[in-house]
């Protein structure tokens, strides 16, 4: 017996008797957008789809030219949903309104449409992250307000992994679910039910080139990490996509730490569109997040684009860190 993801979504759906069966047609817009998305990404050598846009965008970084399509393919599969207000994107500097003052739109919809873009042209995994949140209670005139809410109010959180298999991975609060795209088929798959992230891993993925710019506290939890401290050494493992190293840490446990450094002093992942859904999906897991003070998930976000230092995985290694940032 195969169940797709618009199966599952549909079934958790039916728990709730007003369910309408809208929020299943609006994640099937996730599904047809990164089906796109993944079908360029794997032909994207031949097509001639590899390289810079030409453009920079509201962050300062380059446009590849896969940012973009990424970003019109879910804005065009996602704009189609009537239960969507607002949508806010990393490569959008505004938060884009469809019909926020509509009766039918109950949901806003972020997302970083094509993360890990160093390694779009050498063919290393990248990824598309998401996160749903409800409309604001009082009936908004501030299109912002539906998209500033804390991490824990998400209704809904994933990310695609264009890997060496196409992964979706997904929480609506009850439980992390993920399902790999059948190509054969066209449809995403149940493949992992109910994943729990390891108590503790072997890996630590961090980009450790900026070790002389971090704070103390990351230095010493790096030392701990590899001294064999936590009953094993750690070994490192660093893709540069996010989501490619947070699947891996989702699944094999350990943890993965993007610290604040003088350069970005924020830390350089942002907190709606990246921190935000990685940290929803290993609490679900069993594991926790941190921006360096308290969970990423109540963090009350000001600015649709706020970066964040966000240090995420198991129970072990979030333990170990919650104890350097207390003993300083
Ligand atoms: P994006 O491609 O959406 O701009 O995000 C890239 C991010 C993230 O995926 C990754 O972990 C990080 O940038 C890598 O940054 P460094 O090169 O500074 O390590
Ligand atoms: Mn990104
Ligand atoms: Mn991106």
């Amino acid at each position: 017996m195969i169940t797709t993801f618009e199966q599952h979504v549909s079934c958790d759906q039916a728990r709730f008797p007003d369910a309408t069966g809208e929020f299943t047609w609006l994640v099937s817009g996730i599904t047809l957008a990164t089906k796109m998305i993944e079908s360029q990404v794997r032909r994207a050598g031949l097509t001639g789809l590899l390289g810079s846009f030409g453009a920079v965008n509201v962050q300062g970084e380059i446009q590849q030219k896969l940012d973009v399509y990424a970003n019109e393919a879910l804005i065009h599969c996602l704009s189609l949903r009537e239960s969507i207000g607002i949508i806010a994107s990393e490569e959008n500097e505004r938060v884009i309104t469809l019909r926020h003052d509509s009766p039918n739109a109950k949901y806003a919809i972020v997302f970083d449409p094509l993360d890990g873009s160093s390694n779009i042209d050498v063919a290393v995994t990248i990824g598309t992250t998401f996160a749903i949140f409800r409309r604001p209670d009082a009936r908004a005139a501030d299109p912002l307000d539906w998209v500033l809410q804390p991490g824990r109010q998400q209704v809904a959180a994933g990310y695609v992994v264009y890997g060496s298999s196409t992964v979706l991975v997904y929480s609506a609060g009850r439980g992390v679910h993920a399902f790999t795209l059948d190509p054969q088929i066209g449809s995403y798959l149940l493949t992992h039910e109910n994943l729990r992230i390891p108590e503790q891993g072997k890996y630590y993925s961090i980009n450790e080139s900026y070790c002389d710019r971090w704070p103390e506290t990351y230095v010493s939890y790096l030392r701990r990490l590899k001294s064999g401290e936590l009953g094993r050494r750690y070994s490192s493992r660093f893709i540069g996509s996010m989501v490619a190293d947070f699947h891996r840490t989702l699944l094999r446990g350990g943890v993965f730490i993007y610290p604040p450094n003088t350069d970005y002093p924020e830390g350089r992942l942002r907190l709606l569109y990246e921190a935000n859904p990685v940290a929803f999906l290993a609490e679900q897991a069993g594991g926790s997040s941190s921006d360096g003070t308290r969970s990423i998930l109540d963090v009350q976000p000001t600015d649709i684009h706020q970066r964040t230092p966000l240090i995420v995985g198991g129970a072990i290694e979030m333990a170990e860190f919650e104890r350097c940032v207390r003993e300083g």
